[in-house]
């Protein structure tokens, strides 16, 4: 996602800000700038594309000593790539950067623009510069005009502002978007960065900003608007920044979960309904079935929606993998809806899918996270899942917002078709609302799945089961573990087991059982009693005791099975992982295995 930093201080300013946006790229970006401040003068750069762009304009440029700047990487959530949407936004005397998404920017941008401010970009940023400097303008006072910026903000937003009210000082704010302030190594030198890495190497001293912390910094002072705020120690190493001190990037994807899918609900999860900007509410008329077509993971996401299309909006729906879709020979009828998932957006088979469904004129759609791949040029509609770069092979955030988009487009058609009765609406909405907290990683269970992973080391293969939409759960948690710890692993309907597979039941069968409170439990359960009584070794994981298990990992007692389906998923993924932390395997770089696959 985006990525932020600032300097203020004597070293070449321009330079360090161009280092520190290198480091940030990792993140993935689509466009880049800086703005750089001397005195009465604010120079502004801003590039589409790759960083490399934004160099060569800036080794075109006369560039004088710069004490003060700020930089950007942008990744695209309120209008398109383009130089003008890039950060920083210009205001008539500041600009700023911001991470993070400005849900309440359409009123703003209504009342500046009744007082006659003129918008220049599609984004939601530009209304924090605006609004800075309406209030600057009125009373002259850029700290009062800061503080009363921030307090009509609503939603995530990481800030670095300056102005040329006060052209030595950065305005800063953290809430939602990380963002760090530190001390750098030489005299009079402060920096802002919105991960570790570009900070490395300069500077020793940092503060890890919490949320609704924020403050004034020049080169002699540091000024906080708030006491919740702690010095600490950099790390040394880069590596370990970029994994913000997790082994793996998976692991730090998992983490991420929670913080990305917010990002992915923002703006989009209003008081009482579902609003896609991206998307025409004319998009299901005559419409009779909506054909889901992704691969792998991505399939996963659509098969699990598949039960939501149904039970929620009431529209006949079905699931294809996209490399056995483009042979079938289809029947494509123009009163389908198609979608596809993929989270790179450059799949081959999901891509020549698409192809197919535009060429015999269906309307299309994309859930995808980068925008601007093949995927989003071509479809008629995309909605991006905000989940940052994904590094890992193994896909696990891109996953977890899939879902969260395809659960809240459900609810969206479900209102538009009146499918759905308003209590229901507000009792899903509710739960939503509450999946990120679902998402957070809670300490025990990772130390659960860390003791289990030795049990689990050898066996004659795996099965993972579930009904429902956990059985495409089933399906993922299995294909993450073969995935990454080369075990043989199935993911089966509960209920099919004794249509055959259940012959392979003994002792050296694992079965993981997913057995949520909400949905099914006394099928799945009585499922699971059937394989119990043949020797395979069970591990459940239930918010429910199971007295037959071997192994049993306790999940939250929650009200709604979707929920219990996200901290099942987080379940999964850790024990997968942590199975392949002791086979020794390279979790991140799984053997035979490509993170984007452009080849049939
Ligand atoms: C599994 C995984 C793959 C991808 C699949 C589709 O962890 O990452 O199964 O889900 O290759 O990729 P996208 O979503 O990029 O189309």
């Amino acid at each position: 996602m985006c990525g932020i930093v600032g300097y203020i201080g004597k070293k070449d300013t321009t330079r360090f800000l161009l280092d520190g946006l290198k480091e940030l790229e990792y993140r993935g970006y689509d466009s880049t700038g800086m703005a750089l401040l001397n005195n009465n003068k604010i120079d502004v750069f801003k590039a589409l594309g790759k960083l490399t762009n934004l160099v060569n304009k800036i080794s075109n440029a006369s560039l004088e000593q710069y004490p003060i700047g700020i930089g950007h990487t942008r990744w695209a959530t309120h209008g398109k790539p383009t130089e003008l949407n890039a950060h920083p936004h210009l205001g008539e005397y500041s600009y700023v950067v911001h991470n993070g998404i400005i849900e309440n920017y359409k009123e703003i941008k209504e009342e500046l623009q009744a007082q006659g401010v003129k918008f220049l970009s599609q984004t939601d940023t530009e209304v924090i510069v605006h609004l800075f400097e309406s209030f600057y303008n009125k009373s002259n006072d850029s700290k009062k005009a800061f503080e009363n910026t921030i307090e009509k903000l609503k939603g995530a937003f990481s800030i670095l502002l300056i102005s040329k009210a006060d052209p030595e000082k950065i305005f800063f704010f953290k809430n939602g978007s990380p963002l760090i302030i530190a001390k750098g190594n030489d005299e009079g030198e402060v920096m802002f960065a919105s991960s570790d890495a570009p900070l490395i190497g300069f500077a020793q001293d940092v503060v890890y900003l919490e949320d609704g912390v924020g403050g004034i910094a020049s080169a002699s002072n540091i000024e906080f608007l708030s006491d919740n705020y702690t010095w600490s120690t950099l790390p040394t190493s880069k590596q370990f920044a970029q994994k913000d001190g997790f082994r793996f990037f998976m692991e730090k994807e998992i983490y991420e979960q929670s913080d990305v899918v917010s990002d992915c609900m923002l703006g989009r999860i209003q008081d009482e309904s579902i609003n896609f900007d991206e998307i025409n509410p004319n998009l299901i008329e005559g419409i009779k079935e909506i054909k889901l077509c992704a691969c792998g993971t991505s399939y996963h996401a659509g098969l699990t929606s598949s039960y939501l299309f149904e039970r929620l909006s009431k529209i006949k729906c079905n699931v294809e993998i996209a490399s056995e879709f483009r042979y079938k020979e289809p029947l494509l009828t123009k009163d389908t809806l198609f979608i596809v998932i993929s989270q790179s957006g450059e799949t081959a088979d999901t891509l020549e899918a698409l192809k197919m469904a535009k060429n015999a004129g269906l309307k299309s759609l994309v859930i995808c996270n980068v925008d601007n791949s093949s995927m989003t040029r071509l479809a008629d509609y995309t909605i991006l899942t905000r989940a940052g770069i994904e590094k890992g092979v193994a896909s696990t955030k891109a996953f977890s917002t899939q879902t969260v988009v395809l659960w809240m487009l459900s609810l969206y058609f479900a209102k538009i078709n009146g499918s759905i009765s308003n209590e229901k609406l507000q009792s899903e909405l509710k739960a939503l609302r509450e999946v990120p907290k679902t998402l957070i990683v809670e300490d025990k269970i990772h130390e659960k799945c860390r003791r289990l992973s030795k049990r689990y080391l050898h066996g004659h293969g795996f099965f993972f089961i579930g009904r429902d939409v956990f059985f495409p759960l089933a399906l993922e948690g299995a294909l993450k573990l073969k995935e990454i710890s080369y075990l043989h692993a199935e993911g089966y309907p509960a209920g099919e087991m004794k249509h055959g597979p259940i012959a392979l039941a003994d002792p050296e069968l694992f079965t993981i059982a997913l057995m949520p409170q909400n949905l099914l439990y006394d099928k799945i359960k009585s499922n699971v009693e059937e394989l119990s009584a043949r020797d395979s070794t069970i591990c459940a994981i239930s918010p429910l005791d199971f007295d037959l298990s071997d192994d049993f990992i306790k999940t939250q007692e929650t009200e709604h099975y979707m929920l219990e389906f996200f901290e099942m998923l987080v379940v999964l993924q850790l024990l997968s992982m942590e199975i392949s932390i002791r086979l020794g395997n390279d979790v991140d770089m799984p053997r035979n295995l490509a993170k984007s696959v452009t080849v049939e």
